[in-house]
């Protein structure tokens, strides 16, 4: 991570500001530009110039901000905290913040507390950087996925008739951070049978029996970075349209997955697994796009969709093509790859090339 990449195109500024809410008001850039690895932030602010930045913070994460190495502005109280990020942009014109992350009620505060200054959005630049994975970044990525890879095994081993669909999110999530994992990246998907056809499904106290597809969409979060895979097997014994049904979507995220290099827009690679699918009897049964960025959010930003994106060198994108049919169930494949400059590299394990039975 570079900090003058986010000023790109905003020459005219030297500061820029980004502010943490609540919890759900928190700006993952704050993280991006810190790297701090654990606390929650809240209420907390980043004042970054091209080649240095403050952290604007409260007792309750002042130690880890520290470890940080970055200079430290610490308050006791929300009174003392404006003030002293007043003071630190009271020398500017005009200063940038990302307004893709700041609630209207929060930028209105901002502007009242600092009734000189003029603010400008630098959300697109921030995004722009933040979709190029730094080498930290990579690694962290990739450790994050090597931790969700090298559980799945013993989570399928744990497969019994009658458990629920809960039970094996809660061993998912357990298993991941036994291995390392400091959290979820997200609420796992867990869906038998029938539920395998909802894409962004719940899982619930569905009980397992012979013949559902057993499809799990989970990732391990390791200091902060996300890990996004997807995998469906078969409890029990196969039917051929099963196997069909996964064998059309292994197709389609190979075929989807050669395409993917530098250079190349993500409208097209989508394209490619859409063909697939279409020339089957599964046409139109996938119903949202090819893939999307990861980093520290686990939807990053667009990448493999029907929008134009021409991937670029250190994305780390997903390929989950999936095929969903109401009432009967769905598969779902989903890889993280790092796009390179003549190719791709998948980072995290390889899926069965033919549908597992359990
Ligand atoms: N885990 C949600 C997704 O694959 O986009
Ligand atoms: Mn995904
Ligand atoms: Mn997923």
């Amino acid at each position: 991570m570079a900090l003058k990449d986010i000023f790109k195109g905003h020459e005219g500024i030297n500061k820029i500001l980004i502010s943490n809410g609540g919890e759900n008001a928190i700006d993952k850039t704050f993280f991006y530009l810190s790297g701090v690895e654990a606390g929650l932030f809240e209420g907390s602010s980043i004042v970054a110039t091209r080649d240095s930045l403050k952290m604007f913070v409260f007792p309750l994460e002042e130690e880890i901000a520290k470890q940080s190495g970055h200079e430290i502005v610490s308050a006791t109280s929300l009174a003392q905290m404006k003030d002293n990020i007043s003071r630190e942009l009271a020398s500017e014109k005009e200063v940038g913040v990302n307004l893709s992350s700041l609630t209207v009620n929060m930028f209105d505060k901002i502007k009242e507390e600092n009734g000189k200054l003029k603010f400008r959005d630098v959300s697109e630049s921030i995004q722009n950087a933040r979709m190029q994975k730094s080498a930290d970044e990579i690694s962290r990525l990739k450790e994050a996925a090597n931790i969700s890879g090298e559980i799945y095994e013993s989570v399928l081993n744990e497969l019994k008739e009658g458990m629920k669909e809960t039970e094996v999110a809660a061993l998912l999530v357990w298993k991941m951070m036994s291995n390392g994992a400091s959290g979820p990246a997200f609420g796992s998907i867990v869906g038998f049978g029938e539920n395998s056809a909802i894409p962004h499904y719940s899982p619930g106290n569905r009980k397992l029996k012979k013949g559902d597809f057993v499809l799990t969409d989970y990732g391990a979060q390791y200091k902060r970075y996300c890990a996004d895979t997807t995998r469906t097997v078969v409890f029990g014994k196969a039917t051929e349209e099963q196997k069909e049904i996964y064998n059309t979507v292994h197709e389609a995220q190979s075929r989807a997955m050669e395409m993917i290099r530098a250079g190349v827009n993500g409208k097209a690679v989508n394209q490619k697994a859409l063909d697939i699918i279409d020339a089957t009897k599964y046409k139109g049964k996938m119903m949202h796009g090819l893939g999307h960025g990861i980093g520290l959010e686990v939807h990053d930003h667009n990448a493999l969709s029907t929008k134009d994106m021409v991937l670029r060198e250190n994305m780390v994108i997903t390929d989950e093509p999936g095929i969903y049919i109401p009432g009967f169930g769905g598969v779902r494949i989903e890889d993280d790859v790092l796009v390179k400059k003549d190719g791709h590299e998948r980072i995290t394990h390889k899926p069965s090339d033919f549908l597992i039975e359990v």
